[in-house]
């Protein structure tokens, strides 16, 4: 039996610790309420970043983006600016949840799995960070001046002093992704840091591009430790750091102002009469992590952010409950990633998004890899939507809420009941559309036998 680490004190008051962690260990689906939420009001003022960190990201990414227009042309239309829809799931909602949905309000996806350029929201946070160093890179170099066309750093010059650096990254897949086409588009060497969990057609499709592959018989924690530990004191390597990058998490962030926009577009108000709830996969942090930060400050007390984790990958709710973050593994449970949602299979959560969304995150709920399959084939059937299995994760979250005596009891001690058939239910769809049709073709074949264990 594996020594289990006892809670910081008051980690834990609304639900009994030792039952989490039987919950935990049992691999059970569930939803946890984080004991340590707080109002907007008292857990905002005390954070290291704020409105302004997301509105200087929106800036460079507007700055960026004739750039990149340049670069892909499936940006063109779209001036640069690389988003994702708002979509209505109307049908899915009703077969997913009968009457309840009627009750229930309104539901949508925001479709990250189409984000153009890399095909998953990882495009958001991984091509922000490229970003950012490209600046940092041309203007310490000075071929590129504060206020100046961006579209210089396609010259010949600036891609040759581009080409003396290499960035690096660890990686389940989807980040090595979005950073190795945005680096290779720039004329960066990339080196993608792989975990044994990544995808095979997405380290294949990197190499394609003249990223370096580097392949780790290990797990993402350990895959991230090695390529930190190659780029460390080497200043012609740049290590993006998932577990602590506030680029990344920056990055990530700016999709809320663009989702409020899409909101007041479809006439969906937010307001304490119309709650809005998030739900968001979530692997090593980052991108749940800067989506419920900016929510908070944009929507306050209005916005209800739930994290969906495999139960064979729990990590941010272990982090949260134990009140350990980083230095709790969910090795400590015997619980070993055996996961098919590759981009959620993490062992430790991010320290940094750990502590961010400590009182900011409404909880977070667990889910089994039959549950994901299910998913992902009914929104194949009812929407026409085609996800990976991480990115169907956010679609249990109205059923957690909505059916189950956690999420009851978090609906009466908000008050929300009263206010649920103006809700707005937003399903963070994370990946998908790059999926190769033979791979997409197994997900539904293992789909298929997968549903009967549900
Ligand atoms: C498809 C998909 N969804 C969600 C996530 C979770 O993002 P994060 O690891 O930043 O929590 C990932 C991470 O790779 C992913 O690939």
């Amino acid at each position: 039996m594996r020594k289990i680490v006892s809670p910081t004190p008051g980690a834990c008051q609304s639900q009994v610790y030792s039952t989490v962690i039987e919950r935990l260990q049992a691999r059970e689906p569930f939803l946890w309420l984080n004991p340590a939420w707080k109002p907007a009001a008292q857990s905002l003022p005390s954070l290291p970043y704020g409105w302004r960190h997301v509105e200087d990201a929106a800036a460079r990414l507007d700055r960026f983006a004739p750039l990149l227009a340049d670069l892909f042309p499936e940006l063109e239309s779209a001036g640069g600016m690389i988003e994702s829809p708002l979509l209505s799931v109307s049908r899915w909602a009703a077969g997913k949840l009968g009457a309840d949905a009627q009750s229930a309000g309104t539901f949508r996806i925001k479709a990250d799995h189409q984000l153009p350029v890399a095909g998953s929201i990882k495009a958001r946070g991984g091509i922000y960070a490229v970003l950012c160093f490209a600046e940092k890179v041309a203007m310490d170099g000075g071929l590129l001046k504060a206020g100046g066309d961006y579209r210089c750093l396609r010259e010949p010059a600036v891609r040759s002093l581009f080409g003396q650096y290499e960035l690096s990254v660890g990686s389940t897949g989807n980040l090595g992704l979005s950073i190795g086409v945005m680096g290779a588009a720039l004329g960066f060497r990339v080196a993608v840091h792989m975990s044994v969990e990544a995808k095979e057609w997405k380290k294949e499709r990197l190499r394609k591009r003249g990223v370096r592959v580097v392949e780790h018989p290990s797990d993402y924690t350990a895959a991230c430790a090695a390529a930190r530990q190659q780029a460390a004191g080497d200043l012609r390597r740049h290590f993006i750091d998932d577990e602590n990058s506030v680029e990344l998490l920056l990055g990530y962030s700016v999709a809320v102002p663009r989702l409020r926009k899409q909101l007041q577009q479809q006439g969906i108000t937010v307001d304490a009469r119309h709650p809005l709830f998030l739900y968001l996969p979530c692997g090593v942090g980052g991108a749940p992590g800067g989506i419920t930060l900016a929510a908070k400050l944009v929507f306050g007390d209005h916005a209800h952010c739930f994290f969906a984790e495999p139960t064979e990958a729990p990590c941010m709710l272990y982090g949260l409950l134990t009140g350990r973050h980083e230095a709790a593994s969910i090795g400590e449970l015997g619980i070993k990633l055996q996961t098919d949602a590759d981009g959620l299979a993490v062992g430790r959560p991010s320290g940094l998004v750990g502590r961010l969304v400590n009182e900011l995150v409404s909880g977070c709920y667990t889910v089994r890899d039959g549950e994901l399959y299910k998913a992902l084939l009914e929104l194949e059937k009812d929407e026409k939507i085609s996800v990976e299995p991480s990115a169907a994760a956010g679609c249990m979250g109205p059923e957690r809420l909505l059916s189950t005596p956690g999420g009851q009891s978090y609906l009466r001690e908000h008050d929300l009941q009263k206010n649920l058939s103006h809700a707005t239910h937003v399903i963070w769809t994370t990946g998908g559309s790059l999926v190769p049709a033979e791979q997409q073709e197994e997900f539904r074949r293992k789909g298929g036998s997968l549903i009967a264990q549900v």
